[in-house]
């Protein structure tokens, strides 16, 4: 049974992975190296379980329970040695990753589940050294960011796991309100990152022919695809639509896709001239310096009111 929870590294993903597991009862071992990082860790935590609070998605209560059962390590060993269940959210290196789970192999226990929130790199690889027991209990856990406000989690189930186990693994992610995904093919990208990087090259393709504003192109996909996509996916919309209809549709519009292989050159432009979005003031919008605070707020409370409404999916 998962009571333990070890999260390795504090940065974008594993602080706010760290306060969902704790804000739902689990007692959360958090080990970040960098002393800078590990010490601003703990009030970033209660600022954003407080901006729950204020939004009324959660009480002060959870605050309290989400603070309480975290507790800081610089040590590796005391984070990870009693845990049941160990995520990585360190940097996106493979070498890194590798090392990491040879270490913490020698310091957990012999039932103690591995999981990576790698992005994109593969898991065969990544536990390709450790004994096949452990191997065994490897898994990826993808979580999207900010972890704390977006659902979904991605769990691999590539069939080197038991089923009780996985199933342990699934029921965990239940219990702190996430919608687990169960990836069965050790594809690049999980399935949601692929999804939505189809979408995303269209988006900036679009942007970069000037076919319509960037403003009307992120409210066509608002109010549009992602409308109807928010409640009901795209499998599911095409069986309403009519299968025949979708075949149609998809010969005329394919061959008229973006279908580079290469990020698309209008965003390239953007980065090599410095403008990277709201952390530089420019990116396909502009963020005077005076609006970038309420500008990363109001996409947050968007995030929450989207939260809520998914309660209400049917
Ligand atoms: N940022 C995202 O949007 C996102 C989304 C999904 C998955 N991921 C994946 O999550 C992982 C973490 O990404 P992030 O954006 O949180 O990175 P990050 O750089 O913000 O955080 C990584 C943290 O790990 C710490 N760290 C460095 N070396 C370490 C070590 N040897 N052991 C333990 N911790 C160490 C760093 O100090 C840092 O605090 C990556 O694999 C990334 O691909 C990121």
């Amino acid at each position: 049974m998962i009571r333990t929870i070890a999260v390795i590294g504090a940065g974008t993903m594993g602080h706010g992975i760290a306060h969902t597991f704790s804000r739902h009862g689990y007692q959360v071992n958090l080990y970040e190296p960098f002393e800078a990082v590990r010490v601003a860790a703990p009030e970033k935590i209660r600022s954003e379980l407080q901006f729950m609070v204020d939004e009324g998605y959660i009480t002060s209560a959870d605050l309290e329970t989400g603070m309480s059962n975290i507790t800081m390590y610089d040590d590796l060993e005391a984070a990870a040695k009693e845990a049941d269940y160990v995520i990585e959210a360190c940097p996106e290196k493979m070498q890194l990753k590798q090392e990491l789970f040879a270490q913490l192999d020698k310091i957990c226990k012999p039932t103690t589940v591995f999981a990576t929130n790698t992005s994109s790199l593969k898991l065969s690889e990544m536990i390709a050294q450790l004994p096949p027991e452990r191997q065994a209990l490897c898994m990826v856990s993808h979580w999207y960011n900010p972890a704390y406000l977006i659902p979904i989690a991605e769990l691999s189930k590539f069939g080197n796991m038991p089923e009780e186990v996985f199933q342990e693994v699934y029921e965990l992610y239940v219990a702190c309100e996430k919608q687990p995904v169960r990836v069965l093919k050790d594809i690049t990208g999980m399935v949601a990152n692929r999804i939505l990087h189809a979408q995303a090259r269209e988006c900036f393709y679009l942007a970069e022919i000037g076919a319509a504003s960037p403003e009307d192109i992120d409210k066509a996909l608002k109010y549009g695809p992602c409308f109807r996509n928010a409640t009901t996916g795209m499998l599911e919309v095409a069986d309403m639509g009519g299968l025949d209809v979708w075949l149609a549709a998809e010969d005329n519009m394919f061959p008229a896709l973006c279908n580079s292989d290469q990020a698309c050159s209008a965003m390239r432009e953007l980065v090599e001239a410095g403008h990277l979005g709201i952390k530089t003031g420019q990116g396909f919008f502009s963020y005077p310096e005076e609006r970038q605070a309420q500008a990363q707020t109001e996409f947050y409370k968007r995030l929450i009111v989207q939260l809520k409404a998914s309660k209400q999916y049917i």
